[in-house]
């Protein structure tokens, strides 16, 4: 769904870890207010990259990134960007914090909710017990519900996720994806999901933009998964994508 805003926009925007050996190459593409994205590609083609590179992590060394129509280097509303980053769990686990304190540490005053709302968001029920644990003694699965909420704490109007289902058993997939299909329809959330499970969450996706360094597509899912050839190139199983589980459809 376009709004006709746009949320993000990548120029021609390269970026390399290691100067003259660039990892995204000449990216160009614009993500509009209210939409659901799926980033795709292979392992290395870039999808974290430009992830990094839309919260500001990594400056492109060509190129124009804007948020919200403004430049990133002089953007400063970041409550407004919800990210969760791959592996996010790892940079917590062995930290001397409870659920409480890592919640509250990137809470916005005013504007950010609860965490027992945060948690409560994320389908955590029993959250007066979760709040109180070490964040190192929780399941994967937990950590990552815990890790979500903290995405969601300020009521951010874009989120970024960043392989988000890796640690959660099926029902859990299935309750994330009603949550962003909640996010979606009741706070018009602008959404991009880098991810490789996508037979699970593609039913609800508006866009898809595949990534493999420099080359792109930028397109409907179905247009993708009708096409062997666009699916081999950007490394996908046809069969997966024609045939996943749709949990609609349950
Ligand atoms: N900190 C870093 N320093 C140097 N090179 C890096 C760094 N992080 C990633 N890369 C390289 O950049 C390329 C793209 O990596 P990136 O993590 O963006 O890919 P990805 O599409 O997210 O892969 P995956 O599906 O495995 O998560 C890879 O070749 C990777 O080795
Ligand atoms: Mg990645």
């Amino acid at each position: 769904m376009k709004t006709g805003r746009p949320a993000v926009e990548f120029e021609n925007v390269t970026v390399s870890y290691t100067r003259g050996n660039p990892i995204l190459r000449n990216l160009s593409f614009s993500i509009f207010e209210g939409e659901l994205i799926f980033l795709l590609g292979p392992n290395g083609g870039g999808k974290s990259t430009v992830l990094k590179t839309m919260v500001g992590a990594l400056k492109p060394e060509n190129g124009v990134v804007r948020l919200f129509g403004v430049g990133i280097e002089k953007f400063r509303s970041w409550w407004m960007i919800g990210y969760l980053p791959q592996n996010a769990a790892t940079f917590f686990e062995n930290m001397p914090l409870n659920v409480s304190e890592l919640l509250n540490s990137t809470r916005h005053r005013g504007r950010g909710m609860s965490p027992e709302e945060a948690l409560n968001l994320v389908g955590v029920e029993d959250h007066e017990r979760i709040l109180g644990m070490r964040v190192t003694d929780l399941s994967g699965g937990m950590l990552q519900k815990v890790m979500t909420a903290l995405a969601l704490i300020n009521r951010p109007r874009l989120l970024l996720l960043d392989e988000p289902t890796v640690y959660i058993d099926q029902p859990g997939v299935r309750s994330f994806i009603q949550l962003l299909q909640k996010l979606h329809s009741e706070w018009g959330l602008t959404t991009v999901i880098a991810t490789h499970d996508v037979a699970a969450i593609s039913i609800f996706a508006s866009r898809v933009i595949c990534i493999n360094r420099e080359a792109l597509f930028d397109g409907s899912i179905e247009e993708l998964t009708a096409s062997e050839q666009l699916c081999s190139l950007y490394g996908f199983h046809v069969y997966t994508l024609r045939h996943g589980h749709r949990w609609s459809e349950k």
